[in-house]
């Protein structure tokens, strides 16, 4: 990993051994230009042919008898509006004298190693200064002398660029940020398919493709979380790039507020991109010396498909996101009562909940929804974090004791952000709450929003939590937001600062993150928005798995954790066992599909195991001992997507480990197909000259064999049991196939 720099014009270039990433600085312009991101390329002492500036008709010109200096055909690296670049601008800063005029121009760069420490926000962790090197370019605004870093991080290891942008007001007015994205870059054709994920509730994160197309295309956020309907992620699929084939980029802003990624194709076909904050109703005051700092982007490059630029992507988000303690952790086994009881539970019932789950073998209990006061559905009570004494009569700390002495760990569910009409905070401190005094606050779920841009709010609800769980014996937290921000108004802001409230509400949540990891850093934190409507990087850097949806029919989960894993790691996606007919589809599929499903992931059950026959507590029994088994390799090992559940009747994944000695292989057909065509699934990853056995048959077979040739549905690799001809011949039918190197 190196920052090459050429003086004459300046030029940069990172690279490792996956990746170079090169700008250069125009000499007449001043204007930072996008030159290549891509595979590692060597390095050369010019790149001047890199931006050629083509004379075009009807144009405009910053140059005085140059007409080829038009900031409309460069391809730029932050770029501006009002200079002749008509395409969409990365930022808008407003200042008193010139409105949203500004020139940045270069002035000079910095390098180091490792990167500038940050507080108070998800960021890339180094905390080996050997595995980072960083590069500020520094731009600035003559007139207003606001200062410009634009920051790239290059890692040792990973084909990633970690993009971020800095201003500094040096000049004696408050200028307004009215729009800063994380970076920008132009890529040279337009000639991708951008992969998103999208869906809505219990149906999130399904994979999205289309070929971009001239004028803007983008997902975005304006729901003051992440949200469902498009995760802060975008890929760029060059037109023959594959799962595991051909150039893909990825996209992925370390943020859980709103956000917009966009990327607008002009009529030379080059496709501008860009990441960040969401523009819409977002201004930041600078004042004299102060700063403001955008959201950090990761940028990846992957030139053998997807399936590598997920490997890409898991490794950083492991490694520098989450939190160290949970790098290498064995996750719980946990059971959850929502499925099971909803709101309709008393002590007695979830202590036999609880010593049933024990006996099961789970490791952790999570007491859900319902345990405050007059919480007996969900139109009250969010805020009052008091235990409801009428269904646990020793509270929270009674009850996670008794829990702790079956040998099991106890799980708490909270909503620290929310407030239900005629609870305390909303009758005595309606300041506390989001929205305008003389307006309209809209509900969602009967329930408002907790103004977070507000310290004391933060200080007021860690003060809650932490009370009770100094008093009990939590292990686990699970953080639920069960509504987007409507009326985004803070009656401790002033009105020309409102702009600012979404950015300093999730601050605040990050906020009282850090209180709480600080104070209780043994507490496992699983974040949750309705299912999986903050799933995001911002998130995982606090709390390490998140819920992933509502939906727990098994088929559904195929589909929901297979986009989930183009971005995210098997091991923070919160997956588990529900009871059929399933609660949000009525599907009824075998109780071997649910749990081999839930498998890949941090996995558990909510479902209520107390009314089971001794026969299913059996069949629960093994499963958790078999993935126990398989826990390390499945929440440790490579991921592989084999086939899409998006493209076909078929899904199927592998995960392999490290040393390529241990694979599992998952298949779920979704409908079966009566005297089908015979399938063949290739795995990947393999040892090629390895000798491996598909657990359970008499066969070996080479790596190369069980890659190229495939694994084919007939008796030699499945149960014996099974008559081979109908072996798929049940709809949602899943297997699991074991692979070990002999
Ligand atoms: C939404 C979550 O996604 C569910 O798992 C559950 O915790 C409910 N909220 C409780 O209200």
């Amino acid at each position: 990993m190196s920052i090459s720099v050429n003086k004459n014009p300046m030029e940069f270039h990172l690279f490792n051994q996956k990746i170079s990433y090169i700008i250069r600085v125009d000499e007449e312009t001043g204007e930072v230009l996008s030159c290549y991101f891509g595979k590692h390329i060597q390095h050369k002492d010019s790149y001047s042919y890199l931006s050629e500036k083509i004379e075009r008709p009807c144009t405009t010109s910053l140059v005085e008898g140059n007409h080829k200096s038009s900031l409309e055909f460069m391809r730029r690296e932050y770029p501006d509006f009002g200079h002749g670049d008509f395409r969409t601008a990365a930022f808008d800063i407003h200042t008193e004298v010139s409105g949203s005029i500004c020139e940045f121009k270069y002035v000079g760069y910095n390098l180091f190693k490792g990167r500038k420490a940050v507080q108070g926000k998800p960021h890339l962790r180094i905390e080996n200064e050997k595995d980072a090197e960083t590069l500020e370019i520094i731009l600035v605004d003559a007139v207003s002398k606001v200062r410009m870093i634009l920051t790239y991080l290059i890692l040792e290891e990973s084909a990633s660029v970690v993009r971020s942008v800095r201003f500094v007001n040096e000049g004696k007015k408050p200028v307004i940020i009215k729009k800063a994205m994380s970076f920008s870059m132009d890529f040279r054709d337009k000639d991708y398919k951008m992969l998103s994920l999208s869906g809505t509730w219990a149906r999130e994160r399904h994979i999205e493709k289309s070929l971009l197309h001239p004028g803007v295309q983008s997902v975005y956020s304006t729901r003051g979380t992440s949200g469902h309907t498009f995760n802060p992620f975008f890929a760029l699929m060059k037109e023959n790039a594959e799962e595991y084939q051909g150039e893909v980029y990825g996209f992925s802003l370390l943020y859980s507020g709103n956000f917009l990624g966009l990327i607008d194709v002009d009529t030379f076909e080059t496709a501008r991109v860009m990441m960040g904050i969401h523009p819409q109703d977002f201004s930041w005051k600078l004042n004299t010396s102060e700063e403001f700092e955008t959201p950090e982007c990761i940028m990846t490059y992957s030139s053998t498909g997807l399936n590598d630029l997920s490997q890409e992507l898991h490794k950083i988000i492991m490694k520098h996101i989450v939190r160290e303690e949970h790098r290498q952790d064995i996750r719980p086994v946990l059971i959850n009562n929502w499925e099971a009881t909803y709101f309709d539970f008393n002590e007695e019932k979830i202590i036999d909940f609880a010593e049933e789950a024990a006996t099961l073998g789970f490791d952790l209990f999570v007491l859900d929804d319902g345990w405050f006061e007059g919480r007996n559905d969900d139109t009250t009570s969010l805020s009052d974090w008091n235990p409801d004494l009428s269904k646990l009569p020793e509270g929270i700390s009674g009850l996670s004791r008794k829990v702790k002495e079956m040998g099991i760990s106890f799980g708490l569910w909270f909503e620290p952000e929310m407030v239900s009409k005629g609870t305390n905070i909303f009758e005595t401190h309606p300041e506390y709450l989001v929205g305008h005094p003389m307006r309209k606050r809209t509900h969602g779920r009967n329930q408002y929003v907790l103004d977070f841009s507000n310290d004391e709010v933060v200080e007021l609800v860690f003060g809650m939590m932490e009370k009770i769980l100094t008093e009990s014996e939590i292990s686990y937290i699970k953080w639920d937001m069960n509504r987007s921000i409507t009326e985004a108004w803070s009656m401790n802001l002033p009105a020309e600062r409102q702009g600012e409230f979404y950015h300093r509400y999730i601050m605040g949540v990050y906020k009282l993150y850090e209180k709480l990891i600080d104070a209780f850093p043994e507490v496992l934190f699983e974040s949750c928005a309705s299912g999986g409507g903050r799933f995001d990087p911002g998130m995982l850097y606090y709390a390490p798995q998140t819920w992933a949806s509502d939906d727990t029919d098994a088929w559904e989960r195929v589909k929901i954790q297979y986009g989930t894993s183009v971005v995210y790691p098997l091991k923070t996606i919160g997956t588990h066992v529900s009871a059929v007919p399933n609660h949000q589809v009525g599907r009824i599929t075998s109780l071997k599909a649910r749990n081999e499903t839930a498998y890949f992931g941090s996995f558990g059950y909510e479902m209520d195991i107390t009314k089971m026959s001794e026969e299913e507590k059996n069949q629960v029994r093994k499963h958790i001992l078999f993935f126990k088994e398989k826990r390390q390799l499945i929440q440790h090992g490579d991921l592989y997507r084999l086939l899409s559940p998006f493209e076909g009747n078929i899904a199927s994944w592998m995960v392999l480990s490290k040393d390529q000695k241990e694979g599992l292989v998952y298949i779920c057909q979704a409908l079966a197909i009566p005297n089908a065509p015979q399938i063949r699934i290739k795995l990947k990853g393999l040892n090629e000259k390895s000798k491996y056995q598909v657990v359970g048959s008499d066969h070996w077979h080479y790596g190369d064999e069980l890659m190229y040739l495939g694994i084919l549905f007939n008796e030699h690799y499945f149960e014996s049991a099974d008559n081979v001809q109908f072996v798929l011949n049940h709809d949602f039918r899943t297997y699991l196939l074991e692979i070990k190197e002999i």
